[in-house]
């Protein structure tokens, strides 16, 4: 083996460790976050929060029997639970009216945590 490819596998070597640092350092970022800001959603359930939510401020147009998508139920819910989350970040919906960034955050919770029947 000459100069050259101790200096290349030395180069490796170097870039290895390098990715483990940083691989490492990221996953530390993740954790004290976790640690600042204890889980937020973890006091948001579909029967306490959300369904509240959208029963106040979404069923008057997107009740049973319309043209619109319905939210009446947990399954219809969750089946457009990603149009939904898109609809109230935007706030395009509820549509004529508003929900508080609280109630905003709770449902990107509810649907980022799997839309579950909780
Ligand atoms: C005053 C009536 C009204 C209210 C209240 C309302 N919507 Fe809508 N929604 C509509 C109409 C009308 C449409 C059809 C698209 C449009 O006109 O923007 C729609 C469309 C949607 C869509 C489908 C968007 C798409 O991709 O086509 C979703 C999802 C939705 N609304 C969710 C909600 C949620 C969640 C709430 C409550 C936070 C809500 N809406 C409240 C009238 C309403």
């Amino acid at each position: 083996m000459n100069v050259n490819s101790y200096f290349k596998i030395g180069r490796e070597v170097t870039l290895f460790f390098l990715l483990v640092f940083f691989t490492s350092c990221l996953t530390n970022v993740e954790e004290d976050m976790t640690e600042l800001e204890p889980n937020a959603c973890a006091d948001i359930t579909f029967a306490t929060t959300v369904k509240p939510i959208i029963d106040a401020n979404c069923i008057q147009c997107h009740g049973s029997g319309g043209t619109l998508p319905e939210l009446t139920t947990h399954s219809l819910l969750q089946l457009h639970a990603g149009s939904v989350k898109s609809e109230v970040v935007s706030r395009e919906m509820p549509k004529q009216g508003s929900l508080t960034q609280d109630e905003i955050d709770a449902i990107v919770c509810w649907v980022d945590s799997g839309a579950l029947n909780n």
